[in-house]
């Protein structure tokens, strides 16, 4: 395992990761929307934009008509209701910078959730459609529909723990078993839920099952480091399917 230490380790609050977990659980997509954010929401959702944004990710306000902005798919309800949205940027020539952009676009969401409002991910989003201006070597990963929720899209479906982790979650200790069910929950493209869990030891290691899933994988990351904030741990990188590891750390 490749042993880099990862820029989230110690990024966000200890405010920050109780908000979170509380919208954790509270965070469904949410596609039927009626209204924009208002002005004191907009202004609390530029300073979480600045503040959620891990080396080699930018994530912009930006404001659209829905049709120009979100393409149709079969089976999901089009977005519609609102014209605000959030591109999560990352520079590529920044090292994790695609799987930053997960960890930073989760982190910006459930602040959007802790503020009563409705978001969800997009990856369908039409480039000509948004007036972002892009630096050399940025890219637009994906957007986030926002606004004020009009309902939301249905029940969570997911699969079982016992499908997405190596052995018998029940054995690990609290902290462990908490993070793999807060992967559980979590958003992914298409709702594969591409990530799957291991423990041995006092390691926690997340891994893929599907290339190039780099926003699931960030994402994944932070929900398995709200489901640990009880534990005192480090997150390492890992290589090749084996995206990241946590690791517990003795208390001091
Ligand atoms: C990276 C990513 C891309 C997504 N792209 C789209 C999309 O283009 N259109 C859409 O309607 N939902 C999209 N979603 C939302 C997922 O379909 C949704 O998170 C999943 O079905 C689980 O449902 P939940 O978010 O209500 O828990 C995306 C989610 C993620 C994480």
């Amino acid at each position: 395992m490749n042993m880099d230490t990862c820029a989230v380790n110690g990024f966000f609050s200890s405010a920050q990761i109780e908000k979170y977990s509380a919208a954790v659980q509270k965070r469904r997509s949410v596609r039927a929307f009626k209204g924009d954010p208002d002005v004191g929401q907009m202004s609390a959702l530029h300073y979480a934009a600045a503040r959620v944004a891990l080396p080699g990710v930018r994530i912009a306000l930006g404001e659209a008509n829905v049709d120009d902005l979100y393409r149709r798919l079969p089976l999901v309800e089009h977005i519609h209701g609102s014209r605000r949205y959030a591109a999560v940027i990352a520079d590529e020539r920044v090292p994790h910078a695609a799987v930053h952009a997960g960890i930073s676009g989760e982190a910006f969401i459930l602040e959007a959730v802790a503020l009563g409002l409705g978001t969800c991910w997009v990856a369908a989003f039409k480039r000509g459609g948004m007036n972002i201006p892009l630096e050399e070597g940025e890219k637009v990963k994906a957007v986030i529909a926002l606004g004020v929720p009009d309902k939301e899209s249905g029940s969570r479906k997911r699969k079982r723990l016992s499908e997405i982790c190596a052995s018998n979650p029940a054995d690990w200790p609290f902290w462990a078993y908490n993070a793999a069910e807060y992967v559980r929950v979590a958003p992914s493209a298409v709702n594969l839920q591409p990530w799957r869990l291991s423990f041995a030891g006092n390691t926690l290691t997340l891994s893929s099952a599907r290339a190039g899933a780099n926003l699931d994988m960030g994402i994944a990351m932070l929900h398995m480091t709200l489901g640990a904030r009880d534990q005192r741990c480090v997150m390492r990188w890992g290589e090749g399917k084996e995206i990241a590891a946590l690791i517990a750390e003795d208390k001091p």
